[in-house]
């Protein structure tokens, strides 16, 4: 049975599929104007589970393609099992699952291949490994949680590290939204004229980060897409360094004591 988060999960991919699918016929975006990124989900590491589940993507989505797709967790569990039961838990092989992410790059069903939560030593592990370097690691990245140690791994080896929860989710139950009332982002926005969301997430976007603010508001979508024709000057970012730094999304829902992570320090490699 599906919990209620996995059925919101589906009925959302299907609406966004038949949105997208009106967008096209109605020529009021074309498809090669988009750039569309789905992942792979634990229980689908299998190599021979990976084509199904990039296959049931697309279907949902109604698309022939994706732009990217990636591997959302270093973490497996047994097919048709769900995160929470530890039982469920069993080793990822990841150049294996990579090699099968490879071949859908091979046959153009995913223009680029790459991988989410993946810590800087986990993700040296599989570029060492991989015949297709992965092209992004889509991780939690905001001036609360810099990702300091990864954005230089990151810039070092050509990976481009893209932000989840830019803004830190504010409202959600694994996050608190902290960015949006933290002191110096505040005085920065207020020197600036922007609000504490613009300046979050240019801090990112001058860190060279790719951003994936989540709005359903018009009012802030368009301010969240403001942020390109003005900079945070130099004196203002060294600012951020000052930021107090904690993880938000620990995933410590992972970690079990008679599993394959034991400890948070394991799953994130010291990054913690
Ligand atoms: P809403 O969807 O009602 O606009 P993140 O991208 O870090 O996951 O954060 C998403 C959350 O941040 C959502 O709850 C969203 O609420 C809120 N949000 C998005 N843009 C802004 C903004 N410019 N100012 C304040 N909150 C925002």
């Amino acid at each position: 049975m599906l919990c209620n988060d996995q059925q919101n999960y589906f009925l959302w991919v299907l609406q966004v599929g038949l949105a997208l699918k009106k967008l096209f016929e109605e020529g009021v975006v074309k498809r090669e104007d988009l750039f569309i990124t789905s992942q792979l989900w634990c229980g689908h590491h299998a190599p021979e589970d990976v084509p199904e589940a990039l296959g049931d993507s697309l279907n949902d989505l109604q698309l022939e393609y994706l732009d990217l797709y990636l591997i959302q967790l270093p973490f497996r569990v047994k097919k048709g099992t769900n995160i929470g039961n530890a039982e469920n838990y069993i080793p990822p092989d990841i150049p294996a699952t990579w090699g099968a992410m490879e071949k859908l790059h091979d046959a153009g069903k995913a223009r680029a291949i790459g991988v989410s939560n993946f810590s800087s030593k986990k993700l040296g592990d599989l570029l060492s490994v991989a015949r297709i370097p992965a092209a992004v690691n889509q991780v939690e990245c905001h001036p609360g949680w810099q990702q300091s140690k990864l954005h230089t791994f990151c810039q070092s080896t050509g990976v481009h590290l893209s932000a989840y929860s830019p803004l830190s989710s504010p409202g959600s139950k694994w996050m608190n939204g902290k960015v949006l009332k933290d002191p110096i982002v505040i005085s920065v926005a207020e020197k600036l004229g922007k609000t504490p969301a613009q300046v979050a997430l240019r801090w990112n976007i001058q860190m060279g980060h790719g951003v994936l603010p989540k709005s359903v508001s018009e009012e802030r979508i368009k301010q969240n897409l403001d942020v390109n024709d003005w900079s945070i000057p130099d004196d203002l970012l060294a600012k951020f360094s000052e930021i107090k730094q904690v993880r938000l999304l620990t995933c410590d829902f992972i970690v079990n004591p008679d599993s394959v992570y034991k400890t948070l320090d394991e799953f994130w490699d010291g990054e913690i």
